[in-house]
This record gives structure tokens, sequence and C-alpha cells, in this order.
């Protein structure tokens, strides 16, 4: 195999990194929450009844912002069930997930929760079977100060200062037929932008996301991004997309390029979106809120289990093809810099979740945790536009692709680089040259890397540490050139740095 190269400039630059696209997802799902990030019980359980062993590992996971309470649960919520005394909380069938709905986790708790994970909340409102009343509303009970029915009623309930919640999504998924009170684009659209006004009405601050499409395949991929953009351009700041990957039929080739196809989702929401702005005569541009993603093996065990509480609902075990696709993910989020300003790894805990825990026992860190959490901590400051040269390979769902994916970030304070890069050969190692032309102060590079022989290694509660990053030797930096090599089918992060001043631990 021919070797791959980089070209890394400082005089190109893509954009900051918005942190907010390190954000994850906690819904009303299977164990997410129930036995997930709470279990009152629990021999690590805080004053509230939330795991602290859970929350140690969301603060290890690096994530600024957390969407909640779904997903598809949102559309059939009534977010004053969740509020008040505990033991005057309605249970409830909920539909979405076909399970039992405690309520003894709602807006107040979550608030408080993720704030104690030193995170910040993004809420959805349910515009499947409800409107710009109760959304407004949510908006004053979390938002406002005091002096009126809601504000005052978060404080009786122990909230005596505002959650202040910034970002806010109109709905979940409503262009999917599976949604509780799916709607057309043309409705949807409408709706969102009433309920836009309201919320605005009650806090001018707050950032407001407009539902993309479920994913790219959906039938009415673009039109409804056009269609939804036409009616609330003025009102909302982002649009959202929403995409799982998985390996299918043995097809690993194809599985570990998806990457390829995150990009193209993403190209063709912005060029929607532009489409939308200039046919508008619009001066802002609406960014992008990739709020759900992730590899999600479906078709399993959802729905089937009856009427049940906290069900073990869609719990994929994540193996290190699964990792090395998830840090491919992220650098295609961060190649888009620029336009993409918030990402939500779907989900947390157990449900599809980048952390696992058992009731009673203990929790893990899956494969998936690793390369999100270090890109999170090191992935920090500007993209910059990177050349890239690497010989190809061929797969059945995007033709050729390059073996080498990569993108490099310069850090904050300008001292160092660090470059993320997946080798997507199945079996071969890849030969890597990083040009550093114009870095002439960098020296010496520390290389991270997540790979295995047994490429369906997982970590479980018998063997949590199965699966962890190793470290190589450090390398120097020859004349501004770089050479290392990438193993097959692994996930690596380069960190570049000077011998002395910055640290590279
Ligand atoms: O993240 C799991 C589910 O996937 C969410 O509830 C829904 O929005 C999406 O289809």
């Amino acid at each position: 195999m021919s070797e791959a190269r980089i070209v890394v400039d400082p005089d190109f630059r893509v954009g900051e990194v918005d942190p907010r696209i390190y954000g994850t997802f906690v819904e009303h799902l299977g164990r997410c929450v129930y036995t997930g990030i709470y279990e009152p019980g629990h021999p690590t359980a805080d004053g509230d009844g939330f795991r602290r062993d859970v929350a140690d590992l969301t603060r290890e996971l690096g994530v600024p912002i957390v969407r909640y309470p779904g997903g598809n649960f949102v559309s059939g919520y009534r977010w004053e069930d969740g509020i008040g005394p505990r033991d005057q909380r309605p249970a409830r069938l909920e539909l979405a997930w076909h399970s039992v709905e405690s309520n003894d986790v709602g807006t107040d708790e979550f608030c408080k929760w993720v704030r104690g994970v030193g995170s910040e909340a993004m809420l959805a409102v349910n515009l499947g079977t409800r409107g710009p009343d109760a959304a407004a509303r949510l908006v004053e009970y979390c938002n406002h100060p005091a002096g009126t029915y809601w504000s005052d009623l978060r404080r009786k309930n122990g909230a005596a200062d505002p959650h202040d919640v910034r970002v806010w999504c109109l709905g979940n998924e409503m262009d999917g037929p599976w949604q509780i009170g799916h709607k057309t684009a043309e409705e949807y659209g409408r709706l969102a932008t009433e309920t836009a006004k309201a919320m605005r009405l009650v806090d001018p601050t707050i950032e407001l996301v407009a539902c993309g499409s479920s994913n790219s395949q959906m039938p009415t991929f673009g039109s409804w991004e056009a269609t939804v953009l036409e009616h609330t351009y003025d009102v909302v700041d982002y649009v959202s997309l929403h995409t799982y990957y998985q390996e299918r039929k043995g097809d690993k080739a194809s599985f570990l390029a998806c990457a390829v196809d995150m990009d193209n989702f993403i190209d063709n929401v912005i060029a929607t979106a532009d489409f939308v702005r200039a046919k508008g005569r619009h001066q802002k541009r609406v960014n992008l809120s990739f709020d759900e993603w992730n590899v999600w093996y479906m078709g399993g065990d959802d729905k089937t289990q009856g009427w049940q509480a906290a069900p073990r609902l869609i719990e994929d075990t994540y193996n290190v093809t699964d990792a090395v696709v998830v840090g491919n993910l992220l650098i295609s989020l961060l190649r888009h810099a620029d336009r993409v300003k918030m990402a939500c790894l779907a989900q947390l805990v157990n449900a599809i979740g980048a952390i696992r825990s058992e009731p009673g026992g203990p929790s893990w860190r899956q494969t998936i945790f690793h390369p999100f959490a270090l890109t999170s901590r090191y992935g920090r400051g500007t993209v910059l536009r990177t050349v890239a040269t690497s010989p190809s390979y061929d797969t059945s769902w995007f033709g050729g692709v390059p073996a080498l994916d990569s993108v490099a970030v310069e850090s904050p304070d300008g001292s160092g680089l660090t470059v993320f890069a997946v080798n997507r050969l199945i079996d071969e190692s890849l030969p890597l040259t990083v040009d550093l032309r114009g870095y002439p102060d960098l020296e010496v590079a520390v290389h991270t890397y997540l790979t295995d022989d047994d490429s369906a290694a997982t970590n479980t509660a018998e063997n949590p540490e199965r699966v962890t990053p190793r470290q190589a030797a450090a390398s120097k930096v020859d004349a501004g050139s770089l050479s290392l090599s990438l193993p097959a089918q692994s996930w690596n992060m380069i960190r570049i740095g000077k011998t002395a001043g910055r640290s590279m631990s």
C-alpha cells in the first residue's frame, strides 16, 4: 500500500470549533434515565438519586451540552407530569417506546443533574401532540426569574434560580411517519414558526433548532428542509440532522467509510439552507445542529417487551470497528466546523450509549467512549483546511473512497496541533507523512491510537478495559515532516507540539 500524506498550513482555516459539537443525548428511552443516570438506592447514588459513577463517566466523556427528554419520547410528553412532588406525579403509558413512564425524573431534576456534570441542557418541546402554549409555558417555567404562575411554581418546586436553558429543539423528527403527531413539511413549518414566536416572546435570548429530516434516506429529504426553512428562516438559528449507521451483511469496508455519507449529508443540508437564504434574501445564515448521530444496530429488541418501566431497549454493545467509525464521524463533524455548531452523540448511557450501567452494579466505558472523550478533550481550537492524498479502496456503498480520513485542529493558544486520522483499511497499516511546513516550531509528536487484532472485541461488565486507547513512543518532527504508521482499521490522535512548553499529557 502506498503512503498517505497530509499538508497542514496555519493560513488555511475552516473555523473555530464550537465545543457544543461534543454534546450527547439523554432520552426517556429504555434505561437511559432510569438505572442509567438515575437510580436511587444505587450504592453511588447522590442525595437526588443520581448515580455518581455514571456522572463521573459523563464528566470524563466531556459533553458541554445534553439534549433532553427526547427523541421520539418528546412527541407524546406532557412536561407538567414531571414537576412537583414525586408522589403526585402520574405514571403514564409511554407510547413511543411502549414503556411505563413514572415521571420520577423531569425537567427540574434533569436541569440540576446537567449542571452538576458541568454541562448545559438542550431541551426539546413537544410538537407532536402539543404546540405553542405548552412550549412557551415551559420556557417561562425554566427561564423566567419569578413573579408569574409558572416561574413561581418552579421556585416552589425547589429551583429558586431560573434553569436558564439557552437551546431549544422545536420538536423531534416530525418528518417521520413513526413520530406521534407526524406532519407534512408545510404543517410543521407553520407550527414551528408560531411556536418559536411564542417561545421568543417569553425569552428573546434563546436559540432555536428546527427539525430537519430524520435521515438523508427519507423520501422527503431536501424538500423537507427547504419547505421548513422557508417558513421558519427568520425565527430559527439551526436546522437539525440525524443519522445512524451500522455494518450490514458483513460489509465492513463500506461501514468503515460511512463518514463519506455524513459529509454528503452535511454538505447537502448546508446547500439547502443557503438556497433558502438566497431565495428569501436573508442576511443571516442558519447553521447545523447534528443532534442525533451514532452507530445503531437497528431492528432488534424495540417495543417487544410489553408495558414495563425502564425495559432493556436498544442496548447495543459496541466493538472496535464501531469505535473507529465513531471516531471518523467526529472527524466529519470537525471538518464542517464553520457550519456544524452543535451535535449530540445519541445516546449517553445504555440505550445506544457510550456508557453502560447495570442496576445496582457497575458502569463502564463502551469502545466508542474512547475516541469521543479524546476528541472532545483535544479537538478544541481552530480546524485547519488540510490537503490530503491517500490510496483508495472500493466499497459497495460509496464506490472508491480514500483509505485515510483526517482533520487537523490548532490548539486554542496556537501552541500545537492535533491531527485526528482514521485508517479505513481492514487488513493493512497505512504509512502517513504529515507535512508541517507552516509550523517550524513543532518538534515532537505523541501518537495515541485505538485498534485491536480482534475487531469484534468489546468492553463488558466483566472486562471493562478490554478495548482502550494505546500510546506509541513519541516521534520527532524531521525537517518539517512527521512520519508514522496508522495500524489497520484504526482511529488515531497525533498531538504535535514543542519539545518544551506544550504539555503532551
Ligand atoms: O435515539 C433514538 C431515537 O432515534 C430517537 O428517539 C429518535 O429521535 C430517533 O429516531
